[in-house]
């Protein structure tokens, strides 16, 4: 049993955020990490480290069991039917590679639509570029309004015969526009109900609590890094019923049945999309930051950032100049803006004097980005440990930018 942890009190377990040096204001991009998840990771090397599935001694056991637990683990925390229906990966970018060239090779053709958003990350967009490139998909884009929010509207339009995915962001990184995916999905279905809907849970799941089978989609993803757990893991959600119908994605150890030279069958999945040795280490250090946000509970977390926001729009009044990208309402805790007083680059070395870390550039968002006419943004995004001081820290270091550069 987890002991409940109080959000106010959460800083004191990131070993890198103590003695206060710096305000990181960079979580969207890569959270930090808390003692659970640094011991949990040092704990399996420094005891029973091996590798998994194939030991018969105990160290192969023990570790193969943990491994596991956090299949079981992830299946909860996101609410999938089964754990058999959880792929580890290397992150989101590779859950959607993933979809893209075993699902889409197998079942699009020349000619069929993949709808995708104006404000996509990269690694929802250019996957798709290249099944297009590959084989003729027509990819088409729902537009953004301008507080940030989708156009539903022009998407229900845009829908043909034709129309067999989409791909959709369900929070954004550079705008902070929570998605409605449980709408975007049952326009999707009512349209035609074997079209396929996948969501990229990439921001989401660290704001939001994510039940898949509420939403109703196909395919859900996510990377562990953004969820206070090491790099090098991401998870694929899948329906067992469509993982079932896919080929594999890469080919060699651990996803076989029998391999002759003639002829090899694979595994089940998810074991079929798991080829070679997982990030074994990465994947327990996962599940110790599952059990370190459940312990804080998903709706706390949601509901300090949406206060830290608050508070952080309040401040910000005080400093001239200031646009803001991306003002829908519920939006996670991601503030993009830009000054008119000075480059987003300019303004981040600053910050970064005054002990403020945020992120400046396009976030790996170029479309949303030609969307607003802008080239780059700064960006600062919230996570549990941020604080009213953080958001004090930011402003002043923008007084002090604007100072030096207005
Ligand atoms: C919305 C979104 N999708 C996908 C990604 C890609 O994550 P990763 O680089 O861990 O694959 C990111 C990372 O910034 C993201 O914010």
């Amino acid at each position: 049993m987890v002991e409940k942890v109080i959000i106010e009190n959460c800083r004191s377990d990131f070993p890198v955020l103590q003695g206060g040096a710096v305000s990181y204001l960079d979580s969207a991009a890569s959270a930090q990490k808390p003692r659970a998840v640094i011991d949990a990771m040092s704990e399996v090397m420094e005891t029973h480290y091996s590798n998994i599935h194939r030991g018969l001694y105990s160290f192969s056991q023990v570790t193969t069991e943990k491994f596991e637990a956090v299949r079981k683990m992830v299946a909860g925390f996101i609410g999938a039917e089964s754990d058999k229906e959880i792929v580890f990966t290397r992150n989101a970018t590779e859950s959607i590679n993933l979809v893209a060239q075993s699902w889409g090779r197998e079942f699009l053709e020349k000619g069929d639509e993949v709808i995708l958003s104006e404000m996509e990350h990269h690694a929802n967009i250019v996957p798709w570029q290249l099944l297009r490139d590959q084989i003729g998909v027509v990819i088409k884009v729902v537009p953004v309004l301008d507080d940030g929010t989708l156009d539903l509207d022009a998407f229900e339009r845009m829908l043909t015969p034709q129309t067999k995915l989409v791909s959709v962001v369900h929070v954004s990184n550079a705008l902070g526009t929570v998605n409605d995916v449980k709408k975007i999905t049952a326009i999707a279905k009512d349209f035609y109900p074997a079209m396929k809907v996948l969501v990229d849970g990439s921001q989401a799941v660290v704001h939001k609590v994510v039940d898949v089978q509420d939403i109703g989609c196909d395919f859900y993803v996510f990377t562990g890094h953004k969820l206070y757990g090491p790099t090098g893991v991401g998870v694929l959600w899948g329906k067992y019923g469509v993982l079932e119908t896919m080929p594999p994605y890469q080919g060699g150890g651990d996803m076989i049945e029998k391999v002759e030279f003639s002829h090899t069958t694979y595994k089940k999945p998810p074991a079929r999309f798991e080829a070679g040795t997982p990030a074994i280490i990465e994947v327990i250090g996962l599940g110790a930051a599952i059990e370190y946000v459940q312990s804080i509970g998903i709706d706390a977390i949601m509901a300090h950032e949406a206060d830290l926001l608050g508070y952080a729009m309040d401040k910000f009044g005080s400093v001239d100049g200031l646009t803001f990208y991306g003002t829908a309402p519920d939006k996670a805790g991601i503030i993009s803006f830009t000054a008119d007083w000075g480059h987003p680059s300019d303004i981040a070395t600053i910050l970064d004097q005054c002990g403020v870390a945020v992120r400046t550039g396009h976030h790996c968002c170029q479309p949303i980005m030609a969307r607003f006419d802008v080239d780059a943004t700064v960006r600062a995004s919230l996570g549990l440990y941020s604080s009213k001081g953080d958001i004090d820290a930011l402003t002043n270091g923008l007084l002090k930018a604007k100072e030096l550069l207005g």
